[in-house]
């Protein structure tokens, strides 16, 4: 039987295996897949009355109705290990980085490293020279300290005010499992896919990454159950969209769901072009003043941050950056539609460090719980699939109970800042209408959400008013699914 933290979580925790503290996890199989031994079976015969996708039917009502009194996900992430942070490290880097993008081109001199006697090792690079051609802004920077000057009339992530603003001082939305756009399956997290995403306006793409017959694939939870793909094929639409919108900076959050070493992700960064465009941070790990600001970040061409959840390596893979010294998550998979901010991840992080050294993720992804033995009859595991009969109140605006508004509100309170993500699922829902998840990150930046949402239709000039028409998910070809299964 399939364990429920698999289930609850898509995390491989049966192949978990305790990752050396360094975070070096050199030991480490480089085969674990996401298969239990379980048989995978032929596809789903049940009728699909919603095939024509005419109608925005949330059938997760029905599973609503059939949920039980689960125990609530006990989740605390306790059961992986941990980087611990210890002063910094230095990133050394040396040759002469040339990229050359569109219209845009500068080199980066060579730095070199020094140690500092407080474990903390700064910096000294010798003077880089950012020159951009066929554009207005010339800037030169001197090692860390001194930004660029980026004076420009094109906006940064939506916004000229996010320019001169830090990183890590931008609240922004989250697509949680984003490539897991499947049309009529339960188990999706999205109604519409990464470039709609983007354009829409979506800045941090969460999901669970699966190392299955040597290549890494979007699978939720396994990849039987819901399969969108090599993850190689999603980078390659993310660079695309980068080479089309050069003014955008993009943070990709990877679950490494079945722990595999972090070298196993590099080349599909390397074969799908992605590695041009990642920050390689000059501190392990960086704190949250520490980061650059989006202008300096575009001017470098270092436009995508990518974290992942576990077994990282920076001295390894520098540009793939370990989470939980870096990021802090409020519960995860909640079904308490309270949203308690509290910090459950990285344990243990004391509220203080959080607030001086952590960004942090809200996660306002409400779920429903199912039995699934009350559906096969047998066993008792259940799953854990987005609430969609609630979404529009999930990802309103307001401040009632249970809304975006208000869990971004009370984060804030308790912790000092708003959250830098905020992470939903159905982004493309909401209330007073769809996009109020937006609105409730330009509240928190002061600026103001106008844009239309969302997909490409509502984007349309000829249809200004059109909304998503709509993508219906059918609870029941995901039963088929999970019966099958
Ligand atoms: C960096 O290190 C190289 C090799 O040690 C040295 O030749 C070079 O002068 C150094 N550059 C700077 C800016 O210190
Ligand atoms: C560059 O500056 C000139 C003069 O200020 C202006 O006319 C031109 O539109 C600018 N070009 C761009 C690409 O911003
Ligand atoms: C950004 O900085 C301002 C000014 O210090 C602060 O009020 C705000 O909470 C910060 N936002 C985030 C997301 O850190
Ligand atoms: C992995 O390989 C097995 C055996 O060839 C195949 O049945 C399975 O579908 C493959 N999995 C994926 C995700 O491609
Ligand atoms: C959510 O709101 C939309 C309008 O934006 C409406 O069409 C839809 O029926 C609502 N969904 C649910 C589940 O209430
Ligand atoms: C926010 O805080 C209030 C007061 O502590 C609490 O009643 C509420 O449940 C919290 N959560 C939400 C989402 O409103
Ligand atoms: C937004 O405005 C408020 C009130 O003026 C201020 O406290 C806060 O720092 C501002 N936030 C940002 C991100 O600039």
């Amino acid at each position: 039987m399939l364990s429920r933290s698999l289930w609850l979580l898509g995390l491989a925790a049966f192949s978990a295996r305790a990752q050396d503290e360094t975070g070096t996890g050199t030991d480490v199989s480089t085969t674990a897949t996401a298969s239990s031994g379980r048989s995978s079976s032929s596809p789903s015969t049940t009728t699909d009355s919603d095939a024509s996708y005419a109608s925005l039917t949330f059938t997760n009502s029905d599973l609503s109705t059939i949920s039980t009194s689960i125990p609530v996900s006990d989740f605390t992430g306790s059961e992986f290990t941990y980087i611990t942070r210890s002063g910094q490290v230095t990133v050394t880097s040396t040759g002469e980085r040339v990229f050359v993008s569109g219209t845009r081109t500068f080199t980066l001199g060579s730095d070199n490293a020094t140690t500092s006697s407080n474990s903390q090792i700064t910096r000294t690079s010798n003077t880089d020279a950012l020159t951009q051609i066929g554009g207005n802004r010339t800037a030169t920077a001197t090692g860390t300290s001194s930004a660029p000057a980026v004076s420009n009339t094109a906006a940064c992530n939506n916004y000229p005010e996010f320019c001169n603003r830090k990183y890590s001082n931008i609240t922004e939305v989250c697509a949680h499992n984003a490539a897991f756009s499947i049309p009529r399956n339960a188990a999706s997290n999205q109604e519409l896919g990464i470039v709609d995403q983007l354009n829409d306006g979506v800045r941090m793409l969460q999901g669970q990454v699966h190392w299955v017959n040597e290549t890494l694939y979007n699978c939720h939870t396994s990849c039987d159950l819901l399969n969108a793909g090599t993850w190689q094929s999603e980078l390659e639409t993310i660079v695309t969209w980068l080479q089309q919108n050069p003014f955008e900076v993009l943070t990709i959050l990877v679950g490494n769901s079945d722990l595999t070493v972090v070298e196993n992700f590099v080349p599909a960064i390397q074969n799908s072009g992605l590695s041009q465009y990642l920050y390689t941070p000059p501190y392990i790990p960086m704190h949250k003043d520490q980061w650059p600001t989006l202008g300096e970040m575009i001017l470098n061409n270092d436009r995508v941050v990518m974290f992942m959840d576990y077994w990282a390596n920076q001295q390894s893979v520098p540009y793939i950056l370990d989470e939980f010294t870096h990021i802090w998550e409020s519960p995860f998979s909640p079904q308490d539609p309270a949203f308690p901010c509290t910090i459950q991840r990285p344990p243990g992080l004391a509220e203080e460090d959080a607030r001086e050294n952590y960004m942090y993720i809200a996660n306002h992804n409400l779920n429903v719980a199912v039995e699934l033995g009350a559906i096969t009859g047998g066993g008792d595991d259940a799953i854990l699939l987005p609430n969609t009969a609630q979404i529009n109140t999930t990802n309103g605006a307001g401040l009632e109970m249970g809304q975006l508004g208000a869990m971004a509100l009370n984060c804030s309170n308790d912790h000092g800042a708003p959250p830098n993500f905020l992470l939903v699922d159905y982004y493309n829902r909401g209330d007073p209408e769809p996009g109020s998840v937006f609105e409730v990150a330009a509240r928190w930046n002061n600026v103001t959400y106008n844009r239309p949402c969302c997909g490409a239709e509502a984007r349309s000039p000829a249809s200004a008013v059109a909304r998503v028409s709509g993508v219906a998910v059918s609870a029941a070809v995901v039963f088929a699914v999970v019966l099958a299964w």
